[in-house]
């Protein structure tokens, strides 16, 4: 049960530091009871599947929101089912902390499981809970380095938890985008809190074809969008905005 003192505590704390007199804070019972189941799933999964991934004892990040936080289990669980993995693709984590998700993928038979951190602490933790993962059926790399340095040309379906902001993920998007001309291939990505959304809307190579309201559910409130790179197109030059080209079907 410390799991659920600890969530009790910290809801005390965010009660604190809300800056409102105590009897102006309301507790939504929803919320509360989302994020109490969430906490107990959280609980069983991570026993279930031998990892190690809560982010409760991670110090307050510098920049809000782009430290290590992840989502519940059935979040991600159903991310990845909406993002229907086939035996083909490789699923990169963008910033993949202790590698929940990176472990979540893996438990399908997809080619790679790709997780890519700059934290070397973080690095090492989501390495050893690769290795101790229970069910995996896919082979899993954690790379200690930052996303917009990595070679994209194998990934195919992207997983972001709003891990960076505007000017990385354009960087990134646009390393993405390089690599169509040299492996022209379909590709999918999550965007999880997509507060840069619009660096994708302004990419012309993605469209969005989904986007999740916050999931009552789970008591977490960030909505999901998912992308694709448009049909029957590649960058002709990988540049950012650069113009599309057909792809000519055979
Ligand atoms: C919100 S957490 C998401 C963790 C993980 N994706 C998940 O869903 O469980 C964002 C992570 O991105 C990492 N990060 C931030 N900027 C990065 C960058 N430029 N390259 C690689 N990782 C980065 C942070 O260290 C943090 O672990």
């Amino acid at each position: 049960m410390p799991g659920i003192l600890g969530l009790v505590s910290r809801i005390a704390l965010e009660r604190q530091h809300s800056g409102k007199p105590a009897n102006m804070i309301k507790v939504d019972p929803t919320r509360l009871f989302g994020r109490v189941r969430s906490r107990l799933l959280s609980t069983y999964w991570e026993l279930t599947l031998g990892i190690s991934t809560t982010d409760r004892s991670e110090p307050v990040p510098k920049v809000f929101n782009y430290g290590y936080v992840t989502l519940p289990y059935p979040t991600i669980f159903a991310i990845i089912r909406h993002l229907a993995l086939t035996p083909t693709d490789v699923f990169v984590d963008l910033g993949c902390g202790k590698g929940r998700a990176v472990c979540c993928a893996a438990l399908l038979p997809i080619r790679e499981a790709i997780g890519l951190e700059y934290d070397k602490r973080l690095c090492s933790i989501a390495e050893s809970n690769a290795l101790r993962l229970r069910g995996r059926r896919a082979p899993i790399s954690i790379r200690n380095i930052p996303a917009e340095h990595w070679d994209y040309t194998n990934g195919t379906v992207f997983y972001l938890y709003n891990p960076f902001d505007d000017s990385v993920l354009r960087a990134v998007v646009a390393k993405i985008a390089s690599t169509l001309a040299v492996n022209p291939r379909p590709t999918r990505l999550a965007y999880a809190n997509p507060w840069h959304e619009f660096v994708l809307e302004e990419s012309g190579w993605l469209e969005q074809y989904d986007r999740w309201a916050p999931p009552e559910f789970d008591g977490s409130d960030h909505p999901i969008s998912f992308w694709k790179s448009k049909s029957n197109q590649m960058w002709k030059d990988g540049g950012h905005n650069a113009p599309l080209q057909e792809i000519k079907a055979t």
